[in-house]
């Protein structure tokens, strides 16, 4: 039986995002594959950029989001492949694109407006990272872990939640 697990993980500011993007990247294997949704603006970027510090990628490297290039790939600990779906029409047709071959290959992925593509275009072994803006402004990202390889990373990212909800009082 598929095995799936949920965090929801608050941010405050930017470098909240950032700093919960550098914790998971510290975490990830290569293959790791993570689904970024959420409206423009809502943080996936930034997230990614904190991500890119945690997969040891030099911070001299700006990382933007690829909406023109679709695919940026940069070299840390382990290659991280950021890509961005935002301008292609959907519903996309998986086969046509050039992300696929990256999938569960030598790198960490992490693609923005994943929900762009179908859900069973994704590895059964993927990370959901869902990015909200609530009406009070408050960011809240939900980590959707599907597979066993991700069982532990989104329990531990829980309780690291939980934790931090009661330090702030
Ligand atoms: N808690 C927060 N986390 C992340 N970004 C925040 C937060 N609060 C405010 N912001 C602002 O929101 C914006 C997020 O931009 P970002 O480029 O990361 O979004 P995005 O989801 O990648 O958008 P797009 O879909 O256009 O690629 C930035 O301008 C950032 O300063
Ligand atoms: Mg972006």
């Amino acid at each position: 039986m598929a095995s799936i697990t949920k965090a929801v993980l608050i941010s405050r500011s930017q470098m909240e995002t950032e700093s919960w993007g550098q914790w998971i990247g510290r975490r990830l294997a290569n293959g790791a594959v993570l689904r970024l949704e959420g409206e423009l603006g809502c943080g996936k970027t930034c997230f990614v950029r904190g991500l890119a510090r945690g997969l040891g990628i030099s911070p001299d490297y700006d990382i933007v989001s690829p909406t023109y290039t679709l695919v940026n790939v940069y070299q840390g600990r382990v290659q991280l492949v950021h890509a961005d779906l935002y301008r292609l029409a959907e519903p996309v047709d998986a086969e046509s694109l050039e992300l696929l071959d990256w999938l569960g290959g030598d790198a960490v992925v992490a693609v923005e407006w994943a929900e762009k593509l179908h859900p069973r275009d994704w590895p059964a072994e993927s990370l959901v990272l869902r990015f909200e803006v609530g009406a009070d402004g408050l960011r809240r990202i939900t980590l959707i872990g599907y597979g066993l390889g991700f069982q532990d990373l989104v329990k531990v990212a829980a309780h690291k939640a939980d934790n931090h909800l009661s330090e702030a009082g």
